[in-house]
């Protein structure tokens, strides 16, 4: 059955052969649907005839969210460490250990009722598809187990296996690696669809990253990786080197990391919740759209760095912090995370694509950071 949404003040396709700018905007628009895929696309004036007719009421209508980086399958609590950094602590990669600790005496119906409740919170922000990491489980059950919860919520499941060296093999990191590459990818990689390292001080060297990366790959992963969040470090170069969907964080990066970017089809996906939430300085969005990167913006959701489930707040410190432009904020929330997981049937409003709709209860999008901290998420279809 089609369904004709009439009557959008403001429509962003992401698609700019249908409307103006980078995010493709119709005025008074409309979409048809069919079968949860978009059929038509255009001005009001023009719309055929369907099913039935939904009236958007003069709201803002855009893709949905693609959040394309979180940590979801976990347990415990880190209030006392986020209380601790703002007064004066600082964040470190140690802190994940806490809740490793947590989540491995979870049971998975524990695991899982967080899981999903995070992912209607995300919903309920906007988010129409999302990308889930294992990682606090280190060790070939939870790390298989956590997985497998994640597959039961979405199709982005990451293994990050390779997060933090566990207690168990805090003197030898390179054991840990073997064990990574050997048994726990062989349980985890039925389960996911990418492979992922924290490379980065107090986590993984470039060596140990390519070696995860690389035997993931080798499993049929495909690669991504967490870069250059705590200082400048191999990380973005190794992920341009294996062709990584996407570099995540970008908080910390050389002229030559900014090239190496602009010359791939890496993304580089910006995390602003993390640097809210650890007090760090916010990455360089306008060095690396003006270079000719491709950048995308996601929560980074998880218990330690960055504990919201909110891509509008991620606009709305992108707009605000990052220079980012309002339009640039929203495509790098909506296409750019599809870019970031390579795929082309999300974060757009064109014929073809999944009919993953938001409807904003605001006139335009820009009121996502005009108005920061306000639920202005109407309708998610
Ligand atoms: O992406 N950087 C590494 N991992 C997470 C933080 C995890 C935690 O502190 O629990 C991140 O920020
Ligand atoms: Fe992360």
């Amino acid at each position: 059955m089609s369904t004709l949404l009439a009557n959008i003040s403001l429509l962003v396709t992401n698609d700019p052969s249908a409307g103006d700018g980078l995010t493709g905007e119709i005025v008074d628009a409309a979409v048809v649907i069919d079968n949860g895929v978009i059929v038509w696309v255009g001005s009001s004036a023009k719309s055929p005839a369907a099913d039935e007719r939904v009236d958007l009421d003069g709201r803002c209508v855009i893709p949905g969210f693609v959040d394309s980086h979180s940590h979801l399958i976990f347990a415990g609590d880190r209030t006392a460490e986020f209380a601790a950094r703002m007064s004066g602590a600082a964040y470190s990669a140690g802190g994940i250990k806490t809740t490793v600790a947590a989540t491995r005496s979870a049971s998975d119906d524990e695991l899982r009722l967080r899981a999903t409740d995070l992912v209607a919170e995300m919903r309920r922000h906007g988010t129409t598809t999302v990308e889930i990491k294992s990682g606090y489980g280190l060790d070939v059950a939870n790390e298989a187990r956590s997985v497998q919860i994640a597959r039961e919520l979405t199709a982005e499941t990451t293994f990050l296996g390779a997060h933090v060296v566990p207690p168990e093999y805090a003197d030898n990191s390179d054991r840990y690696v073997d064990l990574v590459c050997g048994a726990m990818l062989d349980a985890c990689a039925p389960h996911a669809k990418w492979v992922d390292v924290f490379c980065d001080r107090g986590a993984f060297d470039a060596d140990q990253a390519r070696a995860v990366l690389r035997a993931g790959m080798q499993r049929g992963l495909l690669p991504r990786l967490h870069a250059n969040q705590l200082e400048s470090g191999p990380g973005v170069q190794l992920a341009v080197e294996v062709d990584a969907a996407s570099a995540d964080h970008c908080t910390h990066l050389s002229d030559a990391d900014i090239e190496a970017l602009a010359g791939s089809t890496t993304v580089a996906t910006l995390l602003p919740g993390a640097e809210f939430s650890t007090r760090a300085n916010y990455p360089d969005a306008r060095r690396l759209i003006d270079a000719g990167a491709t950048v995308a913006l996601a929560t980074d959701c998880n218990p330690g760095s960055s504990y919201t489930s909110s891509m509008p707040f991620c606009i709305a410190i992108a707009v605000r912090d990052m220079k980012m432009t309002p339009a640039e904020a929203m495509w790098s929330a909506t296409a750019g995370g599809a870019r970031a997981l390579r795929r082309d049937d999300i974060g757009a409003v064109r014929v073809g694509a999944n009919a993953d709709l938001v409807a904003i209860n605001a006139p335009s999008y820009v009121h996502l950071a005009y108005r920061p901290g306000v639920q202005l998420i109407g309708s998610v279809l």
